[in-house]
């Protein structure tokens, strides 16, 4: 079953800051320096769309953007952010059936694999990799469990919640480095956030 952040869109950023407070998007920002200027970009999974205005004060013109999101209330939020002289399409659908065409310098996926199961996370990380050019960026921001015990309660915690919210698919973290290691990709920089609770990656395809 397909997740619905609809239910969670009005309160989902004010939520995410009281937890993290600036963690969530500082681990997204940091990614964004290694844009070159004039990228066709697609961001699956972005949310209320404030990613949009980040890009558009390091890159006020020139990006290409497919904005990817399953959520109707969350692309209405995202539809009205301020996106500069960029050109964006919005496409309000799951990223693994919009019909896009590949060739994409940059792919950002903003805590997008931690809702899905194993399976979910294999068939949109294929699709997501047939789309991307060689030598081309993904930039990948997730939770990782680097053995704090905390770090599985807040988990447990989200899981439960955006189940009964949202009905999120899973309870448990898919392996997602695994899918970058299997298709050949290089890091080419990371850091780790919140306790090395966050961790955002800039993955090079080979
Ligand atoms: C955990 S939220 C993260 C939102 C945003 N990236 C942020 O960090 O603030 C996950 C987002 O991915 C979207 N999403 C979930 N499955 C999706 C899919 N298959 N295709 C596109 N978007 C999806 C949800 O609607 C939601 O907005």
């Amino acid at each position: 079953m397909a997740s619905n952040y609809d239910n969670s869109a009005w309160f989902y950023d004010s939520l995410a800051g009281l937890f993290y407070g600036s963690a969530l998007t500082d681990a997204q920002v940091y990614l964004l320096q290694f844009i070159k200027p004039g990228s066709t970009i697609l961001i699956a999974g972005g949310g209320t769309g404030w990613i949009l205005e980040e890009l558009a004060r390091i890159h006020p013109s020139g990006l290409r953007i497919t904005y990817v999101e399953i959520s109707a209330k969350m692309m209405a939020l995202s539809a009205k952010r301020s996106v500069g002289n960029n050109n964006i399409s919005y496409i309000n659908k799951p990223v693994e059936e919009a019909d896009l065409a590949p060739g994409f310098d940059v792919i950002i996926t903003p805590f997008l694999f931690d809702n899905f199961r194993e399976e979910t996370l294999k068939t949109v990380f294929n699709r997501l990799h047939g789309l991307i050019k060689p030598s081309g960026l993904w930039l990948n921001t997730d939770f990782q469990l680097t053995g704090k015990w905390w770090q599985n309660v807040l988990l447990k915690t989200m899981f439960v919640f955006f189940k009964i919210v949202c009905g999120i698919e899973t309870s448990v973290l898919p392996d997602i480095e695994k899918q970058f290691s299997q298709c050949g990709y290089d890091t080419i920089a990371e850091k780790n956030f919140y306790g090395d609770f966050i961790s955002s990656k800039a993955h090079k395809k080979s």
